[in-house]
């Protein structure tokens, strides 16, 4: 906002408050020609109810006054004017530092003390199990899912089946420095027909319908292209987060068309990194909570 609207504001409330001070006098005076206090005005109601020229009640005005003085000496303390901070110095940042100090001052403990907890102890712990459900359903939910069974290139988190590894250590590597995966895009190395005789040589790895001849060539560009990453049995290679592809669990689905849509044009799947964003202690209880998911 420019500050000659800022400015244009700040007359706007300043005059309200002086204007509502003498509407409130102006009303409150007798006016000339007037029947005298306490005297009918002459205007009659249902026949019998009728008005007497009366002051409103002191008190009644006083309210006004009050909230007059109420809103000047708000506008005195807090920052309620264009470039004015106000007397008590308050700002909104400020509030907000607090809350966080409290927190920390409040939770810090708690959660340095679950640090000082080696993972697979902490997964058992309820109250630590407890705090970590809620951490995901804040932080990692949105791609995860809330059950963290995952959606199409969100791992599901809960069956066991792992790109980065199992080891509670990975998990909190995973968490803390976050992980890249690259599969490159072979479109422009093999052609359509190659990529659907090794997909189907990946779909009779795990026993689905595929054709056997396809597959037995597809086998052989399998060794040559892929199996540096995924293994020669394509049982998959955690240090690279690339995928078995001899099981039943697919990250970008299981279909033929999704398998080649995969190999033709690549994935890069993104985890990022919460070191910085969460601090140790917090991802310590997230790795010990994304453990124990799976040991259920
Ligand atoms: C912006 C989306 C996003 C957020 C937020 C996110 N993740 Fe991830 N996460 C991913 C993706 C994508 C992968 C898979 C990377 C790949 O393709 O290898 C992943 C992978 C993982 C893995 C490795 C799974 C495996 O099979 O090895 C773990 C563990 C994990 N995330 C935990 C978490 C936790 C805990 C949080 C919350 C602190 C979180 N993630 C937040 C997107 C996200
Ligand atoms: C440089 C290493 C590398 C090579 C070479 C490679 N891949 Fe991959 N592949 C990966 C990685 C890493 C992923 C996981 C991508 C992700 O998580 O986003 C992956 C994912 C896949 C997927 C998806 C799996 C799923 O669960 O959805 C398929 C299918 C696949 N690769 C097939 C192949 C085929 C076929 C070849 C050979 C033509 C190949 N890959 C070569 C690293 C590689």
């Amino acid at each position: 906002m420019s500050s000659f609207w800022s400015i244009v504001v700040d007359i706007v409330i300043l005059a309200n408050m002086v204007g509502g001070y003498f509407l409130i006098r102006w009303v409150a005076k007798p006016v000339k020609g007037e029947t005298k206090e306490g005297e009918p005005t002459g205007h009659v109601w249902d026949g019998d109810l009728t008005e007497l020229n009366n002051p409103m009640p002191r008190w009644w005005l006083f309210m006004f006054y009050i909230t007059i003085m109420f809103a000047l000496s708000y506008v005195a303390l807090y920052p309620a004017l264009n470039n004015y901070s106000g007397l008590l110095g308050w700002t909104s940042a400020k509030e907000y530092q607090q809350e966080v100090d409290n927190a920390n001052e409040k939770y810090g403990p708690i959660f340095s003390q679950f640090s000082k907890t080696p993972l697979e102890e902490l997964s058992k712990d309820e109250h630590a199990q407890k705090v970590g459900q809620r951490l995901f359903v804040t932080y990692c939910a949105q791609c995860h899912a809330s059950d963290a069974g995952g959606s199409r290139g969100f791992p599901n988190l809960t069956d066991n089946d792992w790109l980065w590894g199992g080891k509670a250590s990975d998990i909190k590597q995973t968490i803390m420095h976050g992980r890249n995966a690259t599969m490159p895009a072979w479109g422009s190395v093999l052609k359509p027909l190659q990529i659907g005789y090794v997909a189907d040589y990946i779909l009779s790895l795990s026993g689905r319908e595929h054709k056997a001849t396809d597959a037995t060539r597809g086998k052989a560009i399998f060794a040559n292209y892929c199996a540096a990453c995924h293994t020669a049995d394509a049982t998959g290679n955690q240090a690279m987060g690339a995928p078995n592809l001899a099981d039943r669990v697919w990250l970008y689905g299981a279909s033929r068309n999704k398998i080649i849509e995969s190999i033709t044009h690549g994935r890069s799947g993104k985890m990022p990194p919460h070191k910085t964003f969460l601090g140790e202690d917090k991802v310590h209880v997230l790795a010990a909570y994304v453990y124990g998911l799976s040991k259920k």
